[in-house]
């Protein structure tokens, strides 16, 4: 892609492999919530992406919501602290959930999310992530589905972003600029 040019460092996980995960995770999404009331979460904005390619394969009547939460700005590091910008527009309570997430890293804006979302009293909540860097967990989360594990390095592409750019792009990759 043209505008990429220069600006990334390596393509770690190209849009082919990307498009096989992703119907392979909805397959057993599929297979798994057959006959449930599914509710996927959709954590904008990064995963958004994601849940459109997803959820458009999971082959069950299901409901699609959102939420906003914030813990980065334009930094790549987090700060700690995770903000709701946005609630769940339809109430969650006896219905099966399920989290659709970008990226899995120090863990906290899924453990906050989680917590939050159990008040509400699901009949089930479990996670699914495009992305996983365990080597950066801070607070341990269990993922129920993981599209691929990655390694310490700030990626973007599908969905994610450093400074709202990048999102647009159809592989994800390593910027080449040190970006921490
Ligand atoms: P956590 O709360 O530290 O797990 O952060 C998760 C959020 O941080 C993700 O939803 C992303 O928006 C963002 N994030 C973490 N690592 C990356 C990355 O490598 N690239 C882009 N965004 C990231
Ligand atoms: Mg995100």
């Amino acid at each position: 892609m043209r505008m990429a040019e220069g600006q990334i460092k390596e393509v770690l996980i190209s849009k082919e492999e990307i498009a096989r995960r992703v119907r392979e995770l909805a397959q057993q999404i599929t297979s798994d919530y057959a006959g449930k009331d599914l509710v996927l979460v959709c954590i904008l904005k990064g995963a958004t992406i994601f849940w459109s390619d997803l959820s458009r394969q999971i082959d069950l009547p299901l409901v699609s919501d959102f939420v906003a939460v914030s813990s980065y700005g334009d930094k790549t590091t987090s700060s700690g602290v995770v903000k709701f910008r946005l609630d769940l527009s339809q109430g969650i309570e006896g219905r099966d959930v399920l989290i659709i997430e970008d990226i899995v890293d120090t863990g906290r804006t899924l453990a906050c999310l989680k917590e939050n979302l159990l008040t509400q009293r699901p009949a089930s909540l479990r996670i699914c992530a495009l992305l996983d860097k365990p080597s950066r967990r801070e607070v341990e989360v269990f993922i129920d589905y993981i599209g691929f594990t990655v390694p310490n390095a700030f990626v973007v592409g599908y969905g994610l972003d450093f400074g709202q750019r990048y999102r647009n792009l159809p592989y994800i990759a390593v910027l080449a600029t040190p970006t921490g």
